[in-house]
């Protein structure tokens, strides 16, 4: 049955939020440029909601925020080398707007972690020197991105025989079918 896959799925996204030594703790988002050319990075899982809602942390002015205002289609890979089980979601990824909720997240964070998102010059830019970066004293740049997923392509690969089943989002509910690996 799909429906126990789909379970092992989503526990596997809770708990990479809880654990941070979980293989699905990180992950490779990739957006599309303006140039309708895929760019990949790696971030952190920082939520999973019970509707399979992720939630990653960034800086305003990267890359990936201007990309995602254009074009807000990502895609997600996950891997577990354990269990040799990669996850491939499909989704639409939208900026946290409210500043409640991003003055709680950012309080949330310890303060060396902050240094993150607080770089006087914006992410990418050319430096002479990495010992030289400034930071400001503001939390204006922090950004939260939540991912809505419509698609979970599960592929998990075993010795006897390897199991790949595609999850559709139809409604509020997953349709799950199973796949030739
Ligand atoms: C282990 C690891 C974890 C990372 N986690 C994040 C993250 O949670 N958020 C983020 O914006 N960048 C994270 N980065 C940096 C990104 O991979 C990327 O270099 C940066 O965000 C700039 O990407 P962009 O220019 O494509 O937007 C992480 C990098 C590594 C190596």
């Amino acid at each position: 049955m799909t429906t126990e896959l789909f379970q092992t799925a989503k526990s596997a996204l809770i708990n990479a939020t809880k654990d941070v030594k979980h293989p699905f703790r990180y992950f490779t988002m990739a957006t599309i440029g303006i140039n309708n050319s895929p760019r990949l990075r790696t971030v952190v899982l920082r939520g999973t909601e019970e509707d399979l809602s992720l939630k990653i942390y960034t800086d305003k002015r990267s890359k990936k925020v201007t990309h995602i205002k254009e074009n807000n289609n990502v895609c997600l890979l996950f891997f577990d080398h354990n269990e040799m089980l990669q996850l491939k979601i499909d989704g639409k990824a939208y900026l946290e707007q409210d500043e409640k909720i991003l003055k709680k997240a950012w309080k949330q964070i310890r303060e060396h972690a902050k240094k993150d998102y607080r770089t006087s010059q914006e992410p990418g830019s050319k430096i002479k020197d990495p010992e030289m970066i400034e930071y400001l004293d503001t939390s204006s740049h922090f950004a939260i991105i939540h991912i809505i997923p419509s698609k979970i392509e599960y592929l998990a690969l075993k010795k006897d025989k390897h199991v790949r089943a595609l999850f559709s989002k139809e409604g509020t509910n997953w349709e799950g079918n199973f796949l030739v690996p």
